[in-house]
């Protein structure tokens, strides 16, 4: 064993067979952390100095090659390097083979990209996906991607930043080889060994054959700002990394890194990096729930049923489905189980036909769905995931039969998006193993899943239901058993003022404006359009016959009235062309807003668009301050999760609360009790949002109430 390099414990260096292998041990996924750098420039200097060692190996101890840059590094001071391993291995006079598993991510990629070879097992994943945190690949990425890839396809890669899977990145030219999997050491340092005596070295940098693509295409760089102008409002790092991609086609590699580091550190502190990070940690932060104990036995979910096979229990057994687990989809009747099965097909059938999923994988999904029609066809299923009708009879009535029928141990989940899991834990005699998993529309696309967490849930069935929701690709939320539990809970006052602008003369194409502008996809009642304004009215209706004070919506009921129910009857808040999905205004709507309000005596007058976005948005930060006040969640980070994964949130702007904080809590507040004053009760603000406007702190950082949560 040769002396180690660097931080001994992140970065070791060794000898074996004439290779010098440098091996990065800095778990969980190697980033590049203070010290890994440097320990990995003293390991190649130490190697291309001793005359014994032909080639070089670069390998990752665990469970990954390298994740990328330390992003909690990010934004903080830290001195410029005086050397860099992507110059070294440029200068160096050795081979030097990069061996991938897990991930190679971002500068870890960027690593593997300076170094002559690549090599990878089949399931290793490479990407540079600084994109998604504000940034662009600030070690070289921007300028070799497109020498190995073409400028077209290093731009797609790294403004979707996706993870690409070895054997596709074999076939675009990333990776040299791919190798079997069982030692991945022995298999690079035989290769090393193959490949010891080859010169020229193959430099990355020195490959110019696949930039000339773009002298055939040169609009190829233009066309693709265009391509993402819509998805791209308001930032600036997919801009910067198409320059920086232009500019290796265009300038000297030099003079192209040069412009890389520019951009670079002109993104770094952006407002939209500080977001993305922020986002990143939340998300990652979110999967905790504090004062589990450290030794719980969590069940093990490995089949799984649901029940009711209408659009929700279809979408949700789709989830299952697309990340490779057996689900059996139950319902009584042979009708709602052909319905059911049908809708599944055919929406694997539109992505087939769109070209996102292959027909074979569709084959392989659709076997793993089994129709079943009796409550005994589930009853070996170690978890069971209930969606049937939203009415509190008729779920504690489900219950009690899948109490009657599961296996001893089995968890029994509710899909419910509001009823008391309380209420429903108590039609059985195990609710222990009760907990609300609440899936968003559409459950096989949207990614946030709320965990509800009963009185009676016992711990081990909390963390199996948090687990079972990121092993079908979700981002699992805790929450607390209340009305609408927190995600839908914060989302309903902004439903309600939305509505309540409009009956005070601002029109729904400003409303939609603003909040397009503000960075979401669509506005909110271009949305309504899109999921149809029939559901609401129902609910408004029932809300009405059991609640003499409830206080309804007359303008959006009328629309329902006159047959307007969205987009599925060709008008709703906007109409819409035979066949075409784009909103188009229309003078009836605004006539019938005029109506109602002459009937009802509204007062209209001209809105701000200011006002609109603080309106909507600040009625759910202080829906979200008293959630945390009840201990009904357990920090505002997580709400900011659940709003970027379930509402559209524009993620470069790092959630509600995050967006909060850049106007401050004393300002919130201030508007706050203005409103109050003038619109009434539902305005009430918050004790801890007026505690944090007197004693200062962030939205962001708040915390669930400690002496109320059930957790914690
Ligand atoms: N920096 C710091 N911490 C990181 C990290 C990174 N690059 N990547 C992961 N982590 C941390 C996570 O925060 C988490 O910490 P925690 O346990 O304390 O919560 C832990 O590592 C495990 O991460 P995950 O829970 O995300 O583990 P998964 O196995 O689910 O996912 C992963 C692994 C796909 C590597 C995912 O962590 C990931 O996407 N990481 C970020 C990759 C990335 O963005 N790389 C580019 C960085 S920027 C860069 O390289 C700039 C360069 O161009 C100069």
């Amino acid at each position: 064993m040769a002396e180690a390099a660097g931080d001994k414990t992140l970065v070791r260096y060794a000898v074996a067979e004439g290779i010098g292998v440098i091996t990065i041990d800095n778990p969980p996924v190697n980033a590049l952390g203070p010290g890994v750098r440097d320990g990995i420039i003293a390991a190649l200097t130490q190697g291309e100095a001793d005359p014994s060692v032909k080639a070089m190996v670069m390998i990752g101890a665990g469970r990954s090659f390298i994740a990328g840059a330390d992003i909690r590094q990010f934004g903080k001071p830290r001195p410029t390097p005086q050397q860099r391993a992507y110059e070294l291995i440029d200068a160096g006079s050795k081979p030097v083979v990069a061996a991938i598993h897990g991930y190679a991510l971002g500068g870890g990629l960027e690593h593997a990209l300076a170094c002559h070879y690549r090599i990878a097992v089949a399931n290793a994943k490479v990407g540079l996906p600084e994109v998604l945190i504000g940034i662009l690949p600030g070690g070289g990425g921007t300028q070799r991607l497109p020498r190995l890839v073409g400028p077209k396809k290093a731009m797609e890669l790294i403004i979707s930043g996706r993870h690409v899977p070895a054997p596709e990145a074999k076939a675009l030219g990333i990776i040299d080889e791919i190798v079997g999997g069982s030692d991945l050491l022995a298999e690079a340092i035989a290769y090393a060994k193959r490949v010891a005596g080859v010169r020229p070295l193959p430099r990355v940098r020195d490959k110019e054959d696949r930039l000339a693509e773009a002298k055939a295409d040169p609009g190829m760089f233009d066309a693709m700002r265009t391509a993402i102008a819509r998805r791209a409002r308001n930032q600036k790092a997919p801009y910067h990394c198409i320059a920086c991609v232009e500019a290796a086609v265009k300038l000297p590699f030099d003079e192209g890194i040069d412009l890389e580091r520019r951009l670079f550190a002109e993104l770094e502190n952006s407002e939209e990096a500080k977001a993305l990070r922020y986002a990143f940690f939340a998300e990652r932060e979110v999967a905790k729930i504090p004062g589990l104990p450290k030794d719980l036995a969590v069940p093990e979910v490995k089949t799984a049923a649901v029940v009711g096979a209408g659009t929700m229990g279809g979408g949700i057994a789709m989830s299952f489905a697309d990340f490779d687990f057996p689900v059996k989809l139950l319902d009584l009747t042979p009708e709602a189980l052909d319905k059911g099965m049908r809708r599944i097909r055919d929406t694997y059938a539109v992505s087939v036909k769109r070209g996102s999923l292959a027909q074979e994988e569709m084959d392989k999904r659709l076997a793993l769905i089994e129709p079943v029609d009796s409550y005994a066809a589930i009853a070996d299923c170690d978890a069971v995931i209930e969606a049937v009708f939203e009415v509190l009879p008729v779920k504690k009535e489900v219950f009690a039969k899948l109490d009657a029928a599961m296996k001893p141990g089995a968890l029994l989940f509710s899909n419910t998006s509001a009823l008391d899991i309380d209420a429903i834990a108590g039609a059985t005699r195990r609710p222990e193993a009760v907990a609300g998993t609440h899936f968003f529309v559409p459950a096989n696309v949207m990614k946030t899943f709320e965990v509800v967490d009963g009185t009676k849930t016992a711990p081990a069935t909390l963390a199996a239901a948090m687990k079972l929701g990121r092993a079908i690709g979700k981002i699992s939320a805790y929450a607390g058993n209340c009305d609408g539990f927190v995600a839908n809970r914060t989302r309903i006052p902004f439903n309600l003022e939305q509505g309540l602008m409009v009956e005070e003369g601002a029109t729904p194409e400003q409303v939609d404006k603003v909040m397009v502008a503000f960075g979401y996809p669509a506005g909110p009642f271009a949305v309504n359009d899109m999921s149809g304004l029939d559901i609401s009215y129902e609910t408004r209706k029932r809300r009405a016959a059991g609640d003499p004070n409830y206080r309804g919506q007359p303008i959006p009921d009328r629309l329902v009235e006159m047959g307007r129910l969205g987009q599925k009857t060709g008008a709703g808040w906007y109409r819409y062309e035979k066949g075409d999905r784009t909103p188009i205004s229309d003078p009836e709507v605004h006539r019938v807003i005029k109506e109602v309000a002459r009937e009802k005596g509204f007062h209209q007058r001209a809105f701000d668009d200011e006002e609109i976005l603080r309106r909507l948005l600040f009625s759910s930060v202080n829906e979200a301050c008293k959630i945390l006040e009840e201990g009904k969640a357990l920090r505002a980070s997580d709400i900011d999760v659940m709003w970027l994964n379930g509402f559209g949130f524009p993620r470069y702007r790092g959630g509600l609360m995050y967006w909060a904080d850049q106007i401050g809590a004393r300002d919130i507040y201030n508007q706050i009790a203005i409103w109050h004053q003038r619109y009434g009760a539902r305005w009430e603000p918050s004790r801890l949002l007026k505690q944090l406007a007197e004693q200062g702190g962030l939205l962001r950082e708040a915390k669930g109430d400690s002496a109320k949560l059930r957790r914690g």
